[in-house]
């Protein structure tokens, strides 16, 4: 299982070097076939070790160059960072990424053989109109995204279940997820929504999860640790 913390606008560069520290010392007791990541924010960077993947929550399709406010290529390499989460909800939403940006992102980030976990989601009012509206609005999001990419992870993150402490249900998230996973050839596919540590024995025990995204939950070591402990 994939259990991978996404820390969004959250935390500082001292507090995640003491969040890291913490980290490692759970992370000796975790099931060796379990991988973990977190994606702190750009300043929190750092060359940090430990049995844990580093990644970028985002960043501009570029080596280098005149992209006032982003960071590319080059910033990440100082850190040996090869995984970013591409198409999160918010970044669409709120920085109005649109499909094509979403699908550059990815395609240069692909050329550089990054890890990809890629997001996908709909919003309440599509989820309301019925499953096939579901899946007609996720299928929308894989648009100029190369599915076969072998380093590609998807995570499906309904809208109306993030930061809301309402998680899918298990019947939503297992027929998204079976459905999905056809369209993805099998890859990995993580859950992300108001998971935490007493749904998530649930939300891993179905079917077509391979691990999960996880926002709030995520800020405290203790409180992350459960989930794979
Ligand atoms: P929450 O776990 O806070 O619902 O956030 C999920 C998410 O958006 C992870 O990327």
């Amino acid at each position: 299982m994939i259990f991978a913390a996404n820390f969004k606008t959250n935390h500082t560069r001292k507090s995640t070097e003491y969040y890291v520290q913490d980290l490692n010392k759970k992370l000796g007791a975790k099931d060796p076939e379990d991988k973990v990541y977190i994606f702190p924010p750009a300043t929190a960077l750092d060359n940090y070790e430990g049995d844990f993947t580093l990644g970028v929550q985002n960043a501009y399709p570029a080596v280098n160059g005149a992209y006032t406010g982003e960071i590319g290529l080059e910033q990440l390499d100082e850190f040996d960072i090869g995984t970013i989460l591409i198409g999160h909800s918010e970044r669409r939403e709120h920085l109005g990424e649109s499909q094509k940006t979403v699908s550059e992102k990815f395609s240069f980030f692909q050329e550089q053989n990054f890890e990809i976990i890629y997001c996908i989601g709909e919003p309440l009012h599509i989820r309301e109109k019925g499953f096939e509206a579901v899946m007609q609005y996720l299928l929308a999001q894989f648009e100029g995204i190369d599915t076969g990419y072998e380093n590609l992870i998807v995570a499906y993150e309904p809208i109306w279940a993030i930061g809301t402490g309402r998680s899918a249900t298990v019947e939503e998230i297992s027929s998204t997820h079976r459905a999905l996973k056809k369209v993805i050839d099998g890859k990995p596919l993580l859950y992300g929504g108001s998971a935490n540590p007493s749904n998530i024995k649930e939300i891993i025990s179905i079917a077509g999860v391979d691990g999960v995204l996880v926002g709030s939950a995520s800020l405290e070591v203790e409180k992350f640790s459960k989930m794979f402990l």
